[in-house]
């Protein structure tokens, strides 16, 4: 597996599994099966309400021998109602509990977005703070913290535009190790790529596959797997197409994290990663941005609300 070595001299393995959508009662046997696989990168958060269940199935792995703590690169994410300066370590230590570690390997912002605790679907206006009222700098002092006292080797942030990551880099006495952000074909970020590459900030893209299991879905959404560029290089390289969108996340240079629960899709996903895709390959997919957003944000800007589409991604 193809690894990225960080300022901290640490590596992360290229490819992660993504959780967001494993649901309970199958996230143990996806987490257990992936490690036997071979994964050595999984991506949690708080919100994805499954810590406690992949939290049992490390501490298992760890026992029956499949893998160390060490071995391990473990992410996982503040949630937006944990933004105020009281609120991040309590939040940090629930998710270490749940997933029964001492230390994560990454934390997250997970999004630029403050709400107020137990702010719940859904959103009204009242479920939001502002960033004036609670400031990204606040909250990462917070996060700064929490990397010096050892219980996250990197700190990071998700779903940070250019603007917002090169204000955070600006402030920041620790900067960003990550951003993660939605990334496919479909919506290349060559821009915050080339900014994250030149800033030593590592790109991980989520949604990669194009999150089909997710709810609230828009009609007539494109299908990557699908789409016939990806289908002929597919057929080229031996590869699903799946493969092919994961590879050219690898073969760009940034980390990739799939969500599959599925033994054989976990299998060809992790593989998916040894695949070489050529320069003709690579620039008959780079054609392919249109910035198209699966995860568009529309949930964060409700009336009256201080978050606008605009003013969340800066566009
Ligand atoms: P499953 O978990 O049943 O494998 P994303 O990573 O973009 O959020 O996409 C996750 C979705 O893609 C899930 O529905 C997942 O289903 C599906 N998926 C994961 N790997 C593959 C694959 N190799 N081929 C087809 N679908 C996949």
């Amino acid at each position: 597996m193809k690894t990225y070595t960080l300022k901290s001299n640490l590596t992360v393995p290229a490819l992660g599994l993504g959780t967001w959508k494993a649901e309970k009662g199958e996230v143990y046997k996806a987490i257990r099966e992936a490690i036997k696989i071979g994964y050595r990168h999984i991506d949690c958060a708080a919100i994805y309400g499954n810590e406690e269940e992949i939290g049992q199935a490390f501490s298992e792995a760890f026992k029956e021998g499949d893998v160390t703590r060490e071995e391990l690169w473990v992410t996982s994410k503040l949630w937006n109602t944990n933004h105020k300066k009281e609120n991040v370590f309590p939040a940090l230590k629930k998710t270490l509990a749940d997933l029964q570690l001492d230390y994560l390997d990454l934390y997250l912002v997970h999004w630029p977005i403050a709400m107020v605790p137990n702010a719940a679907f859904p959103f009204t206006a009242e479920s939001f703070l502002s960033l004036e009222e609670v400031p990204v700098t606040e909250t990462w002092g917070q996060m700064e913290e929490a990397n010096k006292q050892g219980l996250a080797n990197h700190i990071g942030v998700s779903n940070f535009s250019v603007k917002k990551l090169k204000d955070l880099l600006d402030s920041a006495e620790i900067k960003p190790a990550f951003n993660q952000v939605e990334s496919h074909p479909l919506l290349q970020q060559n821009d915050l790529l080339e900014f994250c590459n030149a800033e030593g900030v590592i790109l991980t893209a989520y949604s990669p596959l194009g999150s089909k299991d997710r709810v609230n879905k828009k009609e007539n959404e494109p299908d990557m797997m699908n789409n016939e560029v990806v289908v002929k290089i597919a057929e080229e390289v031996g590869a699903t197409p799946a493969q092919v969108l994961l590879a050219w996340a690898v073969n760009r240079n940034t980390v990739v994290i799939p969500k599959s629960v599925n033994p054989e899709r976990l299998k060809q996903n992790f593989e998916a990663a040894e695949i070489e895709l050529n320069a003709t390959q690579m620039s008959a997919i780079a054609q392919l941005d249109q910035h198209h957003r699966f995860i568009d944000g529309t949930f964060w800007a409700v009336e009256g609300g201080p978050y606008t589409l605009a003013n969340l991604w800066d566009e």
